[in-house]
């Protein structure tokens, strides 16, 4: 009895040990911090300012909502960031979608202007227009 109790203790403990490893590897970075919904880490600032910088409000909306182009906030909820990545770098110009792989910007900041995106698409950034956390 007591060996059984000793080893289902030791099962225990490896599998609690075990949980904490798994969930240990899925700690990363989070893409993007945001408070009160609209004030956000600097890496996603930085995304904002590159979204305002490239205009993509011209076709996106100004809430990425969609006009020319469609609504990111939908978009992003199902496209990759490997397909937002060559989206965006490489345009789909015969459909209306620019190419901004020949602007260092943009392509400096692909990273963050995805994590801004994302957010908002999540409806964890509440309101297009963000500020930097303090
Ligand atoms: C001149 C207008 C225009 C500008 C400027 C523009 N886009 Fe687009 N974009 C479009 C159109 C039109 C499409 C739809 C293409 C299609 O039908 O596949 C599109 C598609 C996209 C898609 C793919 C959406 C999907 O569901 O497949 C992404 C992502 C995107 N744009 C991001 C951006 C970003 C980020 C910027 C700014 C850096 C930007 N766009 C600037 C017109 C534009």
């Amino acid at each position: 009895m007591k060996t059984v109790a000793t080893l289902s203790l030791l099962a225990l403990a490896l599998s609690a040990a075990g949980g904490v490893a798994r969930a240990q590897n899925k700690v990363e970075t989070p893409l993007y911090t945001v408070t009160d919904g609209y004030k956000v880490d600097a890496n996603t600032m930085k995304g904002f300012r590159t979204w305002r910088q490239a205009a993509c409000d011209r076709c996106h909306g100004a809430n990425q909502e969609g006009m020319v182009g469609p609504s990111l906030v939908v978009s992003l909820k199902t496209l990759t960031k490997e397909e937002f990545v060559k989206t965006v770098r490489d345009g789909r110009l015969d459909k209306g979608m620019q190419s901004f792989g020949t602007s260092q910007a943009v392509m400096d900041n692909i990273d963050h202007l995805y994590a801004y995106l994302k957010g908002r698409s999540d409806g964890a950034i509440t309101r297009a227009k963000v500020e930097e956390a303090k």
